[in-house]
């Protein structure tokens, strides 16, 4: 029964690993485009999607990065068949109906980074998903519908010595993803048929 597997699997994951410390090396040596040519492979493309909740709200304030966090249940499904870490692909919002407050370039299958993880910088202490897509928009969108299509995986979540650090890495982890959507093998997927309806 699906409803129960994911209430078990979110229940399996209640505590928070450490995570390895971020190093001057290792932010030097980060590759510009991650995953392989040919396009996504096996576990991905990984389609996520619910209604956006708030989180923290530190993201906008505090990192510059506003993020739309998914609902618990959505998020079951990744965290069974993948780590936690940073990965890319497109998001898409679907406004209700009567909403008047999104323009037309926000409801378009937009580039997106998402983070899988416990946070280990602010310490928090639930698994959540959040996706930050590389958009601005005219307004938030807090409880609409939102569906993801994850395409590939940029690097594992790390603790941070400083809010600035963090900053750094999340700025190398949109460009990466940037570059790394901008071939044919993953372009193609803004076209998908997953993002036709909510
Ligand atoms: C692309 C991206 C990468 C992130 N990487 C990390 C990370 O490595 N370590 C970490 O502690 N948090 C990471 N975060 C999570 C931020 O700490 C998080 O978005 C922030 O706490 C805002 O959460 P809030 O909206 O619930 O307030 C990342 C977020 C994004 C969007």
């Amino acid at each position: 029964m699906a409803t129960a597997t994911v209430a078990s699997a979110a229940e399996t994951v209640q505590e928070r690993p450490s995570a390895p410390i971020r190093t001057e090396t290792s932010r030097r040596n980060r590759p510009a485009v991650v995953g392989p040519e040919s396009g996504p492979e096996p576990p991905f493309p990984i389609p996520l999607s619910g209604a956006v909740q708030r989180g923290f709200g530190r993201g906008g304030k505090d990192l510059g990065c506003p993020t739309a966090n998914l609902p618990d249940e959505s998020l079951a499904h990744m965290s069974q068949i993948t780590q936690t870490g940073v990965y890319y692909g497109y998001a898409r919002v679907y406004p209700p109906e009567d909403a008047e407050n999104l323009s037309g370039q926000d409801v378009k299958v937009l580039p997106m980074v998402m983070s899988l993880g416990w946070n280990p910088f602010y310490k928090n202490e639930r698994l959540t998903a959040e996706v930050h897509i590389m958009h601005d928009f005219v307004s938030d969108f807090y409880g609409y519908h939102l569906k993801a299509l994850v395409l590939g995986y940029i690097r594992p979540e790390l603790d941070y010595i400083s809010r600035e650090a963090l900053i750094d890495d999340i700025e190398t982890d949109k460009r990466v993803a940037l570059n790394s959507l901008a071939r044919p093998a993953y372009e193609k997927y803004q076209e998908d048929p997953f993002f036709q309806s909510p």
